[in-house]
């Protein structure tokens, strides 16, 4: 039966694991790997928001496992002109081998990929950006050695977004110590009760025990109408020196890019030697392999 990667909700600890593993193979043997698991494939990358590290890293990732990749803006596509989703899953799955795709609704993505028969994987939705905590996961691992209950980290800022979200299903996932720092409150169901993911709305509360700040951008995609009002109500949770420096001596920092310095970063912090974000940027191409080789590659 097909799988697919919507929400790190699919797949269990020791898949990740599994997902670890073939990724940091593929890093290692990325000059030298004749693994082609895509040979003869052709995966479609729909795309209705803008990317670089995404697009980027699938059409790259696509190749380099011999398949043949595909960027279909969605704009460009009759779905923005009414065709259903239904009939468009049913069409491509008659093309493709796989869709990779970064829309507004998440619920959208659902219907593709129950529809489809052919593996879906979500590249951002509103509401969650699974791969983008895998790459976050591997490089937390690469640092650390594990990702369990020993890891303490802390994202600031927009607490509802899609990255705040993919951040408790990862802390459910693995068991790491989160705090979201945020005014206002995180979705903290999507926990499902975990004791290990807390909301804390001082910032510097949040700071204890930190090995890695997570942040991402005050204004998703999708959200710039609310712009003025989410500069105001997130300054308080920039991550800065301050902040920083009230986390362990050993600290991280970590943010999905892109980044705004002066806005939800200080250009200190993120341009300074506890700052692993072009790392965690490249370990999207070796994890988005690993998990394109498992459910695109049989
Ligand atoms: N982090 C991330 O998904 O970057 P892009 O929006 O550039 O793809
Ligand atoms: N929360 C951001 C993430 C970008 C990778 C957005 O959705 O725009």
């Amino acid at each position: 039966m097909k799988k697919d990667l919507l929400t790190l909700r699919d797949i269990t600890r020791d898949e990740l694991e599994q997902i670890f593993e073939l990724a940091a193979k593929l890093k290692r043997e990325r000059n030298t790997s004749d693994f082609k698991p895509l040979a003869g494939k052709s995966i479609g990358l729909i795309f209705a928001k803008s990317s670089t590290r995404t697009r980027v890293s699938f059409e790259v990732g696509v190749s380099e496992l011999g398949g043949n990749p595909l960027y279909l803006d969605q704009s460009k596509m009759q779905v923005g002109r009414g065709e259903t989703v239904a009939d468009t899953a049913n069409v491509l799955s008659r093309y493709l081998h796989g869709i990779v795709i970064r829309t507004f609704s998440h619920a959208g993505v659902e219907e593709l990929a129950r529809v489809a028969t052919i593996p879906v994987i979500n590249a951002l939705t509103d509401d969650f950006h699974p791969c983008q905590l895998l790459a976050d996961m591997l490089t937390i691992k690469e640092y650390s050695g594990k990702v369990d209950g020993s890891i303490g980290i802390a994202f600031y800022g927009d607490g509802r977004s899609n990255m705040a979200n993919s951040l408790i299903l990862a802390a459910k996932l693995t068991g790491m110590q989160l705090a979201i720092a945020s005014p206002e409150r995180p979705n903290l169901e999507l926990a499902g009760g975990a004791s290990n993911v807390r909301w804390e709305k001082d910032p510097e509360a949040a700071a204890k025990d930190v090995d890695y700040f997570y942040t991402d951008v005050w204004v998703s995609m999708g959200c710039e109408e609310d712009r003025e009002r989410r500069m105001q109500i997130f300054r308080p949770y920039q991550i800065n020196q301050k902040i920083f420096s009230l986390g362990k001596s050993n600290a991280k920092f970590l943010h999905c890019l892109p980044a705004h310095r002066g806005e939800e970063v200080s250009a200190d912090v993120m341009d300074s030697k506890a700052s692993i974000v072009f790392d965690e940027a490249e370990n999207r191409l070796h994890v988005q392999k690993a998990v394109m080789a498992l459910l695109m590659g049989k």
